[in-house]
């Protein structure tokens, strides 16, 4: 639930809340050109949260307004959001494209229609972190997750997005870091714009295909009973909403079969995730500790690096090697290749901070990952993922200390 004051804050920020009373007739509002709405306690259409209402949509989602602040659908065809002070915060740019009106759809979808009833802005082509049935997530838009439950300021950290090749979840690093993927083979072959559309029992891929085709790919989901939606968490899990005397979780859609140990933050930086335990990676031998937690009592905060990694002291690089471990993403850097080249390479970039290193069942030939950045570790479970894995964390040694256990020191200047 939202803070009180944030009743005021959002409902101005044009909210689009998702309700549904028994029986009560839902009052959606339309609205002809030259209409303001003023931001206070009794404004009409205010949503105070306390009936379950929920945020599908906001615009301005990162500067809320005050109370007295202003919307209004003007009469040149712009809707201007402006704060008390009268300075304009958001708007819809549509001045000047023949808008005739405003409508709330009972999809949930705030649309600004011209005198032929034709869509000249529409909120579904501005997701937030959230889709509702009906709507789509087409090629070039993105969903992005809030900070936190309590804060719907863009956290920035995940977000969800479709191109021609699928459906993708990935967490903010340069480069991003996939941690979901539905992909869709083949080539695409039409011109039209890919994209996901939660429907009735399905989030449907249609990449290459379009509606009334059939979707390329589903990923099935819970029969609509009542009302859905779904959103995009500060955690990175997509869930599904259904309303049933308030509204409950009835779905976790990216969670697969290696579970809750696959989300990025799981265990925050450069944590161990196993069995939905945290850890710190700690030396086989350890007689030495390269990580500590963050916070002792906060195992899921992750672990900091007891000597931060200096790369103007690249020769007291070393690696602090984790048998049976893996990572949520894997872009093989180098292929056919073995674990000590995979090392190499890694100890030979600065931007590398750890060297993943997958095979089958010949070592000698093998995948190489270099990530730039490294979120949480897990366990490698082979009987599900069917590869082995290591990973070899860089570390800072300092010029006295031992190496790590497995590895020899090795100067790289
Ligand atoms: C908008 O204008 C039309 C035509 O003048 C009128 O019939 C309608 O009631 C108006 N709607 C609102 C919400 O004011
Ligand atoms: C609320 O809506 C009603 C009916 O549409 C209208 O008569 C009233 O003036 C509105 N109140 C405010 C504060 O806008
Ligand atoms: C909002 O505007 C009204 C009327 O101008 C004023 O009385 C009230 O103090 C303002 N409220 C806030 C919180 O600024
Ligand atoms: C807007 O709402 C009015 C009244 O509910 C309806 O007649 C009209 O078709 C709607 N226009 C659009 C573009 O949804
Ligand atoms: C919400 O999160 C943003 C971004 O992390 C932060 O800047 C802001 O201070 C937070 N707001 C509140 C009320 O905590
Ligand atoms: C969704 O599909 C199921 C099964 O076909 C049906 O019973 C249900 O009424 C549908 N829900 C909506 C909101 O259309
Ligand atoms: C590394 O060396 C460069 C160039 O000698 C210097 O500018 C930089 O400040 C050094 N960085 C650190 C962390 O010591
Ligand atoms: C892991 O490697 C060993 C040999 O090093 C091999 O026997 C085993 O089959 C491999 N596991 C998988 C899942 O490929
Ligand atoms: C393992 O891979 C290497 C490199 O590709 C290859 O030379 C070697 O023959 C392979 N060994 C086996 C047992 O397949
Ligand atoms: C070093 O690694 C970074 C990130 O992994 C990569 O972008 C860059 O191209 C690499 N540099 C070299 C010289 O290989
Ligand atoms: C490393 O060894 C030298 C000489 O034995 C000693 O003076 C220095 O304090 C040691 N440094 C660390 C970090 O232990
Ligand atoms: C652990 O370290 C000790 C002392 O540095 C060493 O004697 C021992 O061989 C190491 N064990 C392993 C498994 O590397």
């Amino acid at each position: 639930m939202f803070p009180k004051c944030w009743n005021f804050i959002i409902i101005i920020s044009i909210l689009l809340s998702l309700q549904l009373g028994d029986g009560q007739p839902f009052d959606y509002p339309t609205a002809n050109l030259s209409t303001t709405w003023i931001n206070s306690v009794s404004a009409n259409h205010s949503v105070d949260f306390t009936d379950g209402s929920k945020v599908v949509w906001s615009a301005n989602r990162n500067h809320p307004v005050k109370i007295n602040a202003t919307l209004q659908l003007t009469s040149g065809g712009d809707l201007v959001l402006r704060d008390a002070d009268g300075t304009s915060v958001w708007s819809t740019n549509t001045r000047g494209r023949s808008v005739a009106g405003l409508n709330l759809t009972e999809e949930g979808n705030l649309v600004l229609f011209d005198r032929n009833n034709k869509v000249v802005w529409q909120s579904f082509d501005h997701p937030t972190d959230a889709l509702v049935p009906g709507q789509k997530l087409v090629s070039g838009q993105k969903l992005t997750a809030s900070a936190s439950i309590t804060n719907s300021t863009e956290g920035g950290l995940f977000s969800m997005f479709v191109n021609n090749e699928g459906l993708f979840a990935a967490v903010k690093a340069n480069p991003p870091q996939i941690y979901y993927q539905q992909l869709v083979v083949g080539t695409k072959a039409n011109k039209k714009a890919s994209y996901a559309k939660f429907q009735n029992g399905s989030l449907a891929l249609y990449i290459h295909s379009s509606e009334p085709r059939d979707p390329d790919s589903v990923i099935t989901l819970p029969q609509i009973s009542s009302a859905q939606y779904m959103k995009l968490g500060s955690d990175g899990h997509l869930r599904l909403y259904e309303w049933a005397d308030g509204w409950k979780e009835v779905f976790d859609i990216l969670t697969g079969y290696l579970g809750d140990c696959n989300y990025p933050t799981v265990c925050g930086k450069n944590g161990i995730c196993s069995n939905g335990q945290c850890s710190c990676p700690t030396s086989v031998n350890a007689s030495m500790n390269y990580f500590k937690p963050i916070n002792g009592r906060q195992p899921n905060l992750g672990c900091s690096e007891i000597t931060p990694l200096d790369c103007n002291a690249s020769r007291y690089h070393n690696f602090l090697e984790l048998e049976d471990m893996t990572y949520f993403t894997f872009n093989a850097d180098i292929t056919s290749t073995n674990m000590d080249s995979c090392k190499q390479a890694c100890l030979g970039n600065c931007s590398c901070k750890a060297a993943i290193f997958r095979y089958g069942s010949n070592s000698s030939n093998g995948d190489c990952y270099l990530p730039a950045q490294i979120f949480s570790l897990m366990n490698n479970e082979q009987d599900k993922t069917h590869y082995n894995s290591s990973v070899f964390m860089k570390v800072q040694i300092t010029p006295n200390a031992s190496a790590p256990a497995k590895t020899s020191p090795k100067d790289h200047d």
